[in-house]
């Protein structure tokens, strides 16, 4: 474990373990509808999530990456700003967003707007983790791989200033770190 983790609250396998649960679920919502969705990953904190869930769904799917933010010094309950945009165009398309966590929730609404306005014929989420307590907004995730408390959560993709993306598994840091 990393020296700066108090402690690990979803392990690695658990995570491999959970992507090919939501992977089997996805590939017969989609097929049942006879669709396959535009995955569609929002940078950087679902890249490891992203990586791993693809690699379990067997279908020809596809797959785009965006980085959005909230507009900086507010408290967004409007716009996001587009960092990067799909390469591609959603028009006509149903688009499975990839978050690596929902937290307020507003990332996920925005962005779900934004597609929609562009066009998706569909827009469905997943998350890896899911932090509804501390939801604003009034939006879910379609598929949802943990629940996790209130919590600072780092690890899998989570960072803190950037920092500890990289681990394998998903914890909480020690008190001192945020020092
Ligand atoms: P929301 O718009 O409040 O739902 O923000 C979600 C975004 O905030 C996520 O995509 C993460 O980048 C970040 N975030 C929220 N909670 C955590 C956390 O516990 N650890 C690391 N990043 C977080
Ligand atoms: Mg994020």
């Amino acid at each position: 474990m990393h020296k700066d983790v108090k402690k690990v609250l979803v392990s690695e396998e658990e995570i491999v373990k959970r992507c090919e649960e939501l992977a089997k679920e996805i590939k017969k919502d989609y097929e049942s509808k006879n669709e396959i969705p535009l995955l569609v990953g929002l940078l950087k904190g679902s890249v490891p999530f992203l990586a791993e869930l693809v690699k379990h769904i067997d279908m020809d799917i596809k797959y785009e990456f965006m980085d959005v933010s909230s507009y900086e010094g507010t408290e967004s309950i409007g716009d996001v700003k587009v960092n990067l945009d799909l390469r591609s165009s959603v028009k006509g398309i149903p688009v499975l967003l990839v978050e690596d966590i929902i937290d307020t929730g507003r990332t996920l609404q925005e962005v779900k707007r934004l597609l929609s306005h562009k066009g998706a014929s569909d827009v469905k989420v997943v998350s890896l983790l899911d932090k509804p307590s501390r939801r604003v907004v009034d939006i879910q995730a379609d598929y949802v791989g943990f629940e996790v408390p209130n919590e600072f959560v780092i690890g899998f993709g989570l960072d803190f200033n950037q920092k500890y993306r990289n681990l394998p598994y998903v914890g909480v840091l020690k008190d001192e770190c945020y020092q």
